[in-house]
């Protein structure tokens, strides 16, 4: 059975927030607007950015505040952090990452677990996984070489070689076909179900016996099984000398402050968490980039022969990051699709953001993907310029942050940036990206920011 959902739906019927003095759309323009984000909720957040500017509110029962002020999502974020918890809409998260870090709203024990499971992504972590990243990449590359067709569509391709990825860094398991399938499927119908829900106003407990509740319940009971069973055979097996990975580790792993391991019931969390968070992310950022790349050959060509500087024995983690042109594609893709295009947190306590008043309880919204399309905050903001990250100022602003900021920012940023640098790097290398329809397909808001049709990309080898 699903983990507990701490968010009851009667408490948040019952929760009234006063937002009187901010403004807002109310009576008639709010409902309207309820409507529009059930429709596009994009589009409504950049017109509530266009609407009312720098913050709009949004009463019961929705009893939140939208916020597009770098100075307050500065203070929301980093310098009032502790005031504020993660919002109401990753309650539905829980149900399957239970407490994991992205959900946990207790600070003394996500404090300890972050100081644990960061170790896993640091740089010398990331160094180690390298190795093995590479030749599953490689691995991928050549069943493209032996495809008889160029055209293929790059979501799926980029969300199985991650998921790949995953479950041999996180897991330390390679998968059979069959097997593999099964492990994609739960993840993926978990995650689709928990982000509906985020949306019903209502939604059904989980132990209600509809067939809905009962398929989530059957691939929850799956992966719950499939990780205790890791976890019980990594302890069973004893420290190892050279523990592959990060699973193998973070079971013997302790705290240096606390001396203290994680339980099995935290693992699981923490694992699941690493699963759902890890790969589907890195997926839909790689098909952008790759997308705007066959958009823009001319920068494409630039970037291969940057890319060309680097022969297969200098890919260092140090060498990856300094490839200035490479990097700055990255941002820029992330800048115009943000995996999360929506951050969002829940204040425990009163605050003040800019004039006005934030009573406890109110949600707190950050449409990144808002910022950082706006022309207030970039010149010519829909244009594909990667070359506009020489100025180093862009990454201080709280107006670009794909992995967000402060204490609660993505654990593993990093290894998601190399683990996308190299798979670009080996793509650029062995094929030319062309794209087979004129455009990009739309974007759509889902579990990760997703195009809304097939993606396909030609890959012509070089
Ligand atoms: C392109 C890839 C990725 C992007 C854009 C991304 C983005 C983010 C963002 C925006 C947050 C913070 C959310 C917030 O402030 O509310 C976050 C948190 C997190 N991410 Fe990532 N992420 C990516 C890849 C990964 C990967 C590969 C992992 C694998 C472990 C991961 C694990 C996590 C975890 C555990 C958190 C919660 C951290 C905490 O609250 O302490 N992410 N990520």
């Amino acid at each position: 059975m699903a983990n507990p959902n701490t968010r009851t739906q009667l408490t948040k019927a019952f929760t009234f927030v006063n937002l009187k003095g901010i403004p807002g759309p109310r009576n008639w323009a709010f409902y309207q607007y309820t409507k529009f984000f059930q429709k596009d909720i994009l589009g409504a957040f950049t017109q509530v950015h266009h609407d009312y500017g720098d913050i709009g509110s949004f009463p019961w029962p929705m009893n939140s505040v939208i916020i597009y002020s770098p100075e307050m999502i500065k203070r929301v974020l980093v310098d009032q952090n502790k005031k504020y918890i993660k919002g109401e809409q990753i309650e539905e998260l829980r149900a399957i990452v239970g407490n994991g870090l992205a959900t946990n709203n207790d600070h003394s024990s996500w404090v300890r677990n972050r100081s644990i499971v960061s170790k896993e992504f640091n740089s010398r972590a990331i160094q180690l996984t390298m190795h093995e990243i590479h030749s599953i990449i490689v691995e991928k590359i050549k069943s493209w070489m032996s495809y008889s067709e160029e055209a293929v569509e790059i979501c799926e391709e980029m969300k199985h070689l991650t998921f790949v990825i995953a479950c041999q860094i996180f897991l330390g398991k390679r998968f059979s076909e069959a097997e593999a399938k099964k492990v994609n499927e739960a993840v993926h119908f978990t995650s689709i179900v928990t982000y509906e829900r985020i949306f019903q106003l209502f939604p059904l407990p989980y132990w209600l016996p509809i067939k809905k509740n009962i398929v989530f319940n059957n691939h929850f009971d799956f992966l719950n099984n499939l990780v205790m069973g890791l976890i019980k055979e990594e302890k069973d097996k004893g420290i190892k000398a050279n523990p592959k990975s990060i699973l193998e580790r973070l079971v013997h792993a302790v705290d240096d402050e606390t001396k203290t391991k994680l339980t099995d019931d935290e693992l699981r969390d923490e694992v699941l968490t690493m699963m759902l968070a890890g790969h589907e992310t890195s997926a839909h950022s790689l098909a952008w980039t790759l997308g705007l790349l066959a958009k823009h050959p001319e920068i494409q060509e630039r970037l291969r022969n940057e890319i060309l500087t680097l022969s297969n024995d200098q890919l260092s983690l140090e060498n990856i990051l300094g490839l200035t042109l490479l990097q700055n594609v990255l941002k820029e893709s992330m800048r115009l699709y943000p995996a999360f295009p929506v951050l969002s947190r829940k204040a425990k306590e009163d605050d003040t953001l800019g004039p006005y008043h934030i009573p406890k309880e109110t949600n707190v919204v950050i449409p990144i993907y808002v910022l950082q399309r706006s022309e207030k905050f970039f010149k010519d903001p829909l244009v594909f310029n990667p070359d506009r990250f020489h100025d180093s100022s862009i990454e201080k602003n709280y107006t670009f942050m794909p992995f967000s900021r402060g204490p609660r920012r993505c654990v593993a940023e990093q290894f998601a940036i190399v683990e996308m640098s190299m798979v670009i790097i080996e793509i650029l290398k062995n094929f030319r990206l062309e794209l087979k329809s004129l455009e990009l397909p739309k974007e759509i808001a889902s579990v990760s920011l997703k195009p809304r049709d097939d993606f396909y990309l030609n890959l012509i080898k070089r």
